[in-house]
């Protein structure tokens, strides 16, 4: 998705902004650009097709420095990927870019042509430029225009904006987009995403929506959606120690799916007790009101919605609460029905998820108890905006394919469950066990991990594959949708996941010899069914390649068999997510695709 850094200081600012699109590239993007105010105080524009060293060789050749810029990857929506429709859009001695989407972008552009403006791209971002630009004509003052500008957008955006005739001055805005104010000595930052500006600080104004900003190189005034002044109070980055290189790893996915055991690790800190959980971690009243709960309602998109639906399981065997979980894109637009005393849980890795932050706002009418944010990003959206909050401290995941968010949030949510027991009073025995099944799991995963070279053997039979099924039942059957989703985002093999038991009800018809059948076979009580299933896919000639525990694998010759440690069946879930993720990254090798950053993806979703 695109991206915002923006820089006002008394050195040149370039290789900063340069930096901050270098830290942003992760997100997924087809062109770059920047727009620096000269020491002559006129804005020099330069805009790249592709990488950001594209960018950089375009600078190369006509440099730009200066004290102020604002910097954009672009990731297309309106118009396609082409240096005309990169940021930034200039009109009349301004320049400005957006993240988002401009919803009354057309009649904006009829309106701005009959004017006289001349449009030279397809997006909905030189609309915004030339409305300002008008405004500015009427008003001749650059905050004046950028707010009479602002109250007649609708839709989602970040905006930052720089004019020549205030060239000490830097403006941004934010909407439905995060952006945040890097707060340096004597200088500012901006950016849609703090990882941008770990290189010059790590002090952060988080703005809220609807806030709009002037900043100057010791100055930072905010104001909000009704031109109130108001204070966004300064606060320290949590993870900014941690290296976002890939160190000895050749992938960040490849990193991170071994950062797991430190990630759960992290995650479990301070939440343990010897034989409970420290339930006063999720908030100031969530303690005492958590026992209120009757119904839990759960709203994630991709990955995160798997984790919600492992949880569900946790929470209606152990707890006995009625469970719902839904795709947030789906749950935003409908009519939900709210019992009586029910929670919201949004689970998000970025907390700006689109989706899922439209699905909170939704809800904030619809008569729930509370809302609980479960996220890797304490500053973001979703976390600043829920009631109440769970993080997990995966630290900064960069591989477009979320692994260690996946594994932290399923943590996050079998210590919620266990908390929801806890307050109850109900089941000691069954809180104990959870305690020190999780405790257990740092260094269970690490076992798991030692599997790769086995796992990257099997993944040579996808060499010529197209199509691939994954099974699994009980908690396990959204384990092989994750599964699923892993080998399809980063292979583009096509990889569907189903509970074994439908398998005879359709599926069954598309196995033949050359079918990859994935199954996910913990030693538990389903797995006798299982077992039924997977002789089915055999009779038929499929390729069957079994995750099992331990003692399966001694139970006769099965030499597509994988063996995992022997784990309480409560944390199977998550150990069995590990050799999935291994399977699709060495798959994706053998494939030759770009791991990291698949086509058409970006990791963190904040369009529609
Ligand atoms: C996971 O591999 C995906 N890239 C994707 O499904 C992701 O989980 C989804 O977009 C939700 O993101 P979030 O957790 O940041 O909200």
């Amino acid at each position: 998705m695109c991206g915002i850094v923006g820089a006002i200081a008394q050195r040149n600012i370039t290789p900063i902004l340069l930096e901050g699109l270098r830290r942003l590239e992760y997100r997924g993007y087809d062109s770059a650009g920047v727009a620096v105010m000269t020491a002559a105080r006129q804005i020099q524009r330069v805009r790249a097709t592709g990488k950001v060293a594209e960018l950089e060789e375009a600078l190369r050749t006509d440099p730009a420095t200066g004290a102020m810029g604002i910097a954009h990857t672009r990731w297309a929506t309106h118009g396609k990927p082409a240096e005309r429709n990169a940021h930034p859009h200039v009109s009349d001695g301004l320049a400005i870019v957006h993240n988002g989407i401009i919803e009354n972008h057309s009649a904006l552009r009829s309106r701005l042509s009959d004017m006289g403006y001349m449009f030279t791209s397809e997006t909905d971002t030189e609309v915004v430029a030339h409305l300002i630009a008008a405004h500015y004509r009427q008003s001749g003052s650059v905050l004046t225009a950028f707010r009479a500008a602002l109250k007649e957008l609708h839709g989602a955006y970040a905006l930052a904006l720089v004019h020549e005739d205030e060239p000490d001055t830097l403006y941004c805005a934010r909407m439905g987009s995060p952006l945040v104010i890097g707060v340096g000595c004597e200088e500012h930052y901006l950016a849609s995403d703090p990882l941008a500006l770990l290189q010059v600080t790590d002090r952060f104004r988080y703005l809220e929506e609807g806030d709009h900003a002037q900043l100057t190189c010791d100055g930072c005034s905010i104001w909000d959606a009704r031109d109130q002044i108001v204070e966004r109070p300064v606060q320290q980055y949590e993870h900014a120690a941690l290296s976002m290189d890939k160190g000895e790893y050749r992938h960040y996915m490849l990193k991170e799916i071994f950062e797991q055991p430190q990630a759960i690790a992290d995650t479990l800190t301070g939440t343990l007790g010897d034989n409970h959980v420290l339930t006063a971690i999720l908030g100031p009243d969530a303690e005492s009101r958590l026992a209120d709960v009757r119904h839990i309602h759960i709203v994630a998109c991709g990955t995160s919605f798997h984790a919600g639906l492992v949880a569900r399981y946790w929470i209606e065997s152990q707890v006995g609460l009625p469970c719902q979980v839904e795709v947030a894109s789906e749950y935003r637009y409908r009519t939900v029905v709210v019992p009586d005393n029910t929670l919201l849980i949004t689970i998000s890795q970025s907390g700006e998820t689109a989706d899922t932050l439209a699905a909170l706002r939704f809800a904030r009418n619809e008569g729930y108890l509370a809302t609980l944010a479960i996220c890797n990003v304490a500053g973001s959206s979703l976390v600043r905006e829920a009631d109440w909050r769970l993080l997990t401290h995966a630290g900064p995941e960069i591989g477009v394919a979320s692994t260690k968010a996946f594994t932290t949030q399923l943590v996050a949510l079998l210590w919620l469950t266990t908390a929801l027991l806890q307050v109850r009073g109900k089941a000691p025995e069954q809180v104990a066990r959870n305690v020190s099944a999780l405790r257990s799991l740092p260094g269970v995963i690490g076992e798991a991990l030692t599997l790769e070279p086995a796992i990257t053997r099997l993944a040579e039979r996808f060499a010529n594959k197209h199509h691939a099924l994954f099974l699994g039942r009980g908690p396990h059957y959204p384990i092989a949708m994750e599964g699923a989703l892993k080998l399809k985002e980063i292979s583009y093999i096509h990889a569907e996941a189903y509970a074994a038991g439908e398998l005879k009800h359709g599926p069954l018809a598309l196995v033949d010899e050359d079918m990859p059948v994935v199954s996910v076979a913990p030693s538990d009580s389903l797995l006798e069914k299982l077992k039924s299933n997977l002789e089915e896919v055999r009779a038929r000639g499929g390729q069957l390649i079994t995750f099992a525990c331990e003692s399966i694998k001694q139970d006769g010759d099965q030499p597509d068999t994988i063996a995992l440690p022997q784990v309480d069946e409560v944390i199977s879930p998550v150990l069995y997510t590990i050799p999935l993720q291994l399977l699709s990254y060495h798959v994706a090798l053998v494939k030759g695709t770009d791991v990291d950053k698949p086509r058409n993806l970006a990791k963190s979703v904040t369009v529609e």
